[in-house]
C-alpha cells in the first residue's frame, strides 16, 4: 500500500453522495488550518465542522485497550454513578436546533451509543435537520434495532470488531463477534427490505499487539457483509514520559489536573512489527475483499515501526480541533478532545454552545496549543483526532 490516499476515487465509486458529504467536510476543516490562530475574538461557532455526541458513558462491554472501561479504563470504577447524569431528550434536541444551521458532520458515540434510551428519536432529529449522522458502535446491539436505524436514514453506523471470532472476543468480549455478524445480516436484509442505501455500514478496528497478525483473517470474513469501508485506526498509546509531560503542561497552563491520558499507557503497542503489518494491510489491499480499506493515520509504511515503537516522535502536527471541533460529553460538558475530556470548556445546560466555543475558556486552551511547539500538546502525539486531522509532517 504505496499510499493509501488511492483509495479515495474507489471511495467515490463505491458511494459518490457519502464521500463528497464527507469532503464537504474535511474542506471546511481544511479550511480551520488557515484561521488566524492568535485571533482569540473570532467567531469560532461559524466554523463548526464535526461535532461529538457521546450519549452515555456507560458500556456493555469491557474491551481490553478502551480507554474508558480498559485495562487502566478510567471510567472502571465510576460507571454507576456516571450513568445517572445523562442528559435528558430536550437538551440534546435544543442542541441540534443551535447547531444545525452550521450543517456540521455528527459523529455519535460512547460508551455504548445503543445504552442511550433516545437514541433512535435523537438520531431520527437530526437526520430530519438534514445533518449527516455517524454512529460508532460496538454492534452488539444493532440486530434487534434494524429496522428503525434503516428507516430513520442514518449515513453510517462504524462498527467496532477488531479482528475474526476468537482474536476478537478476547478483545472485546465473548459472544460479541458473532453478535456483531448478526447486527450486519440484520441491516443488511433492512436495506433490501426497504430499499434503501443507508446507513454505510463501516468496521473500525483498533490495531494493537494482540490483533495485528489476525487482520488478513478479519477482512476475509468481512466481504461477505455488504461493508462499505473498513477503518485500521493504529490506536491511540502514550507512555509514562508523556503522561508527566502533560500533567505539567495542562497544570502550569490550564490549571487543570488529568487523568484520561494514562488511560492509553496499556503496551498494547509494545512489539508491533511495522514492515509485517504494512505487508498485512497491502496483501488485504490487494486481495480486494470489495471495499476500500483506509489507515488512521494515513502512514508512510516505513514509519509504521515509528509510530509503535517511538511513541514520543510526531507524526501529525498543529492540532486544528479547538478551531473546528468539539465533543458534548453525557452530562452536558463540552471539550475539545473528544478521548480526553479533562479540561473543561463549559457546560450546554447552563449556556449556549456558541458562547461556550467563543468564551474565555475555550480561548485559554486555543492559546495554550497554539503557543506549544509544534502547535500541539505532548499528549497529542497519538490522539485519534490529531491523527485524522493534524498537520501531516514531513516524511510521515
Ligand atoms: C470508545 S468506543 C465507543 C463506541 C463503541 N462503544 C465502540 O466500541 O465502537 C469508540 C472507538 O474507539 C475505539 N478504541 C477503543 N480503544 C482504543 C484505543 N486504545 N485506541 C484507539 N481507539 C480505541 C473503539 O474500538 C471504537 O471504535
Ligand atoms: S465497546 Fe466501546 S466503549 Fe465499550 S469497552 Fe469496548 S471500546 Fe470501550
Amino acid at each position: 500500500m504505496k499510499n493509501n490516499l488511492a483509495v479515495i476515487p474507489k471511495m467515490f465509486k463505491t458511494n459518490f453522495g457519502l464521500f463528497s458529504e464527507i469532503t464537504k467536510g474535511f474542506w471546511r476543516m481544511g479550511k480551520a488550518r488557515h484561521l488566524p490562530k492568535k485571533d482569540y475574538g473570532h467567531n469560532h461557532f461559524k466554523n463548526l465542522a464535526l461535532v461529538y455526541f457521546k450519549l452515555t458513558g456507560s458500556c456493555n462491554l469491557r474491551c481490553v485497550m478502551c480507554g474508558q472501561y480498559g485495562d487502566k479504563g478510567v471510567m472502571n470504577d465510576c460507571a454507576a454513578e456516571e450513568s445517572k447524569k445523562i442528559l435528558p431528550l430536550e437538551t440534546w434536541k435544543k442542541f441540534v436546533d443551535e447547531i444545525a444551521p452550521q450543517k456540521p458532520v455528527i459523529y455519535v458515540w460512547g460508551g455504548e451509543p445503543f445504552l442511550y434510551p433516545d437514541i433512535f428519536p435523537l438520531c431520527k432529529y437530526m437526520v430530519e435537520k438534514g445533518l449527516f449522522v455517524s454512529v460508532n458502535t460496538n454492534g452488539t446491539l444493532i440486530e434487534r434495532h434494524a429496522e428503525t436505524i434503516v428507516r430513520d436514514r442514518w449515513s453510517t453506523l462504524f462498527v467496532s470488531l477488531d479482528a475474526f471470532r476468537d482474536v476478537n472476543d478476547e478483545l472485546r468480549g465473548k459472544g460479541s463477534y458473532d453478535k456483531v455478524i448478526a447486527g450486519f445480516k440484520a441491516i443488511n436484509r433492512e436495506k433490501k427490505k426497504q430499499n434503501v442505501k443507508y446507513p454505510l455500514l463501516g468496521v473500525v478496528t483498533v490495531v494493537t499487539n494482540k490483533n495485528y497478525m489476525d487482520l488478513a483473517n478479519l477482512a476475509q470474513a468481512s466481504r461477505e457483509y455488504d461493508i462499505d469501508l473498513h477503518i485500521y485506526n493504529l490506536g491511540t498509546y502514550t507512555n509514562d514520559s508523556i503522561v508527566a509531560a502533560q500533567k505539567q503542561l495542562m497544570k502550569e497552563k490550564l490549571d487543570t489536573e488529568i487523568d484520561c491520558l494514562e488511560a492509553y499507557n496499556t503496551g498494547y503497542n509494545t512489539g508491533i512489527d511495522g514492515i509485517k503489518l504494512y505487508s498485512i494491510l497491502q496483501d488485504i489491499q490487494n486481495n480486494n475483499y470489495g471495499h476500500p480499506i483506509v489507515t488512521v493515520p494515513f502512514l508512510n509504511p516505513e514509519k509504521t515501526h515509528t509510530y509503535y515503537a517511538e511513541l514520543e516522535t510526531p507524526v501529525r502536527n498543529h492540532c486544528i480541533v479547538p478551531w473546528c471541533q468539539a465533543n458534548v460529553n453525557y452530562n452536558g460538558d463540552v471539550h475539545f478532545c473528544a478521548d480526553y475530556p479533562d479540561y473543561i470548556l463549559g457546560n450546554i445546560k447552563e449556556q449556549s454552545f456558541k458562547e461556550i466555543v467563543n468564551g474565555d475558556r475555550a480561548n485559554c486552551f486555543r492559546k495554550a496549543i497554539h503557543e506549544s511547539e509544534g502547535g500541539m500538546f505532548p499528549g497529542c502525539l497519538r490522539c485519534y483526532q490529531n491523527m485524522l486531522f493534524g498537520n501531516r509532517i514531513k516524511g510521515f
